[in-house]
């Protein structure tokens, strides 16, 4: 059955946790509705670690619509998570509500994220206001190339849940808090009945997510503090890949039982016409 925000309002109502998985294309979606998570997020991040870029900004609308697509295609049963990328988010509210529509229209999402400040508060309204179900994104924002932990002093904590209180009382569906302290995380996660997800910002949120890379530990590069690795299945890939090369290199693949033959008789034929 197609998981919904209703479904997850219910799950925040009854105390049951959910768990969202940032990826990127059809088989690694697969692969998370396979082992059962409960919502895709297709994350900017896929800048960095699709792309090869250092930070998200890069990323395009039309590359951003692409991936959900692909993403939708592979998990269209669970909640599906559209990033609206920094390219629609600094073109103004019109630009906003058109690509969120087309998020939700063309590639299949149910709710758009989207990062949001104070400053940023009457952008994301619109969109809201447009009839489009929006995840406000509070407390880190990658978009802003700054990644220091949030809400760790009374005077920002005290911004942040008002952001919160304001996003909420505008008609956000769902929020997702990342690297807030999780002190503030859970106040948020209390005050409001909407499903919050904590990307770092705690256990006492509703819902968890992580990006895929990290969850399998797909590169080298060091995790955040809040982030971990399951498996090293970068690791299992590598090795996997060596053997694939190592075998080439020796002549051990592809071996006859890898290759297609003519039918029998064929071959008689082909030498006799070829002469
Ligand atoms: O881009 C992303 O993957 C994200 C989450 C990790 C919150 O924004």
């Amino acid at each position: 059955m197609k998981i919904t925000v209703s479904a997850l309002y219910k799950a925040k109502s009854q105390g049951h946790r959910f768990s969202v998985v940032s990826c990127y294309d059809y088989t690694s979606a697969k692969l998370a509705v396979s082992a059962g998570v409960d919502a895709l997020l297709v994350g900017d991040s896929a800048a960095q670690f699709l792309l090869g870029f250092d930070s998200t900004l890069p990323i395009t609308m039309d590359f951003m619509l692409a991936i959900t697509a692909a993403v939708n295609r592979a998990g269209f049963e669970k909640l599906i998570i559209a990033d609206l990328p920094y390219e629609s988010c600094r073109s103004g509210p019109e630009q906003m509500i058109k690509d969120s529509k087309r998020f939700i229209e063309e590639a299949g999402a149910d709710i758009v994220k989207i990062e949001t400040s104070a400053e940023q508060f009457d952008e994301v309204k619109a969109v809201i206001d447009s009839g489009v179900s929006v995840m406000p994104h509070i407390g880190i924002r990658p978009q802003t190339g700054q990644y220091k932990a949030e809400g760790t002093t009374a005077e920002i904590a005290a911004v942040l849940i008002k952001l919160a209180a304001q996003t909420y009382k505008a008609g956000a569906d769902m929020l997702l808090l990342e690297g807030l302290a999780r002190e503030v995380a859970k106040i948020i996660t209390q005050r409001f009945p909407i499903p919050v997800i904590s990307c770092g910002a705690g256990a006492d949120c509703d819902g968890q997510v992580l990006v895929l890379p990290d969850i399998l530990k797909l590169t080298d590069c060091p995790v955040p503090k809040f982030s971990k690795n399951f498996a090293d299945i970068g690791k299992a890939s590598i090795d996997a890949i060596a053997e694939y090369d190592r075998q080439i290199k020796q002549g051990a693949f592809p071996d006859d039982a890898h290759c297609y033959h003519m039918k029998a008789g064929e071959f008689e034929k082909l030498l006799k016409l070829i002469g």
